[in-house]
């Protein structure tokens, strides 16, 4: 343990790494597969993985019986972060003039790279405290939307908590039809939420209730890492529109990243299992409420709609902030800066920095009472 350089021991809460252990059910499911190493797996999976995610999305997002099908709108993926970068790569064509990507501004970081790579521009949208940390659709020029390829969303939202609502969902679709781009919706945080009766609303759902149960230029992307407390697994999903789907997994065949099978099967229990993400949920809830009695007075902090971070104004320079709470108390945060870009002059991220709740109840409060200590 380091006990330098305040005398404190290390608190991080700069990586959004779940630390609740992972539920026995999964650990179990791996162990009990292991003798399938001694096959290679196919890219899509097995039908059983793809079935069971495919119940797990008609329940969640209460999508209609039926709708959703195994063999063509869904494919296993690695963990979201190589999905949402391979995905622009498989997808971008750069033959057409001004390929472009967009993107929230704050962001997770594989968008940008995943459009440049890609070959695209990448646009960056302003989710301030102004927009509820939402894209503001209406504020885009329409000679952008004609360039844009492929838009990713992000809700509920890294590292801001804010939750799209189904308006703007609803808008976006009908711009996606208008100027035809895809809908990259990552909704890796959709499983840690406060209200058991208001969980955070999907694309696919939006899209079923607006008459699209195809699911046409829409894929989302969804991951056991904090779902199940499981980020060393390497699973996910991706689901949504077929045809786009059948491109991805051709491009994926020739990536070669088909899913283990002791990681399929562990899978497999973690997607026909919620208590432990019941469980999982009420860690947050407790860690939430006595975290915010502390920080709430002293800096300007809300509670977000869902996931795991607090978006913080500290009114001061973030980079500022960050290493001088390290070097007094020993503890970790992300400036705010370094997750947003400027944009005419105006970066989104400064003066905020971002703190993960994901350590253990008792290190979660001894880390806001070192930041009320360091403001004194
Ligand atoms: C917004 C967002 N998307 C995707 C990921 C990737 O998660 P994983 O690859 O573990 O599914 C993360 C991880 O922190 C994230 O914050």
């Amino acid at each position: 343990m380091s006990i330098s350089p305040a005398n404190k021991p290390m608190i991080s809460l700069a990586m959004g790494e779940p630390k609740h252990p992972t539920p026995a059910i999964i650990l179990e499911a791996f162990k009990d597969n292991l003798s399938g190493l001694s096959n290679y797996p196919l890219t899509k999976g097995s039908d059983e993985l793809r079935i069971a995610i495919g119940d797990w999305l008609t329940r969640r997002f209460n999508l209609p019986t039926n709708s959703i099908n195994p063999a063509t709108h869904i494919l296993p993926v690695n963990g979201t972060r190589e999905a949402l970068f391979a995905f622009a790569q498989s997808l971008i064509n750069q033959n057409k003039k001004n390929p472009s990507v967009l993107m929230p501004n704050p962001f997770y970081q594989i968008y940008e790279g995943a459009a440049l790579l890609a070959g695209a521009q990448p646009i960056y949208l302003p989710c301030t405290a102004e927009n509820n940390f939402i894209p503001d659709f209406d504020a885009v020029s329409s000679k952008t939307w004609d360039d844009c390829q492929l838009i990713y969303l992000c809700s509920p939202g890294n590292p801001t908590g804010a939750v799209i609502k189904e308006d703007q969902i609803k808008q976006l679709l009908d711009l996606a039809e208008k100027h035809d781009f895809i809908i990259a919706s990552d909704e890796c945080y959709s499983e840690i939420y406060f209200d058991e009766e208001n969980p955070p609303i999907g694309l696919l759902e939006v899209a079923a209730k607006t008459g699209n149960t195809n699911f046409k230029r829409c894929v989302v992307f969804h991951s056991l890492s904090k779902r199940s407390n499981a980020p060393g697994l390497r699973s996910g999903f991706v689901a949504g529109d077929a045809d786009i789907l059948e491109q991805f997994l051709l491009y994926r065949t020739y990536h070669g990243c088909a899913m283990s099978p002791p990681v399929q099967a562990a899978s497999i229990a973690a997607w026909n299992d919620e208590a432990h993400v019941l469980d999982n949920r009420n860690q947050y809830r407790e860690k939430f409420s006595a975290v915010l009695k502390i920080l709430s007075p002293i800096i300007n902090v809300q509670k977000p709609d869902a996931g795991f971070y607090l978006w913080a104004d500290i009114g001061m320079d973030d980079e500022v902030f960050t290493r001088e709470i390290f070097k007094q108390e020993n503890l970790n945060v992300v400036p705010g800066s370094y997750l947003s870009r400027e944009v005419d002059g105006v970066n989104p991220g400064r003066n905020r920095i971002r703190m993960a709740l994901v350590a253990e109840l008792d290190e979660c409060i001894e880390a806001t009472n070192r930041i009320a200590n360091f403001l004194k």
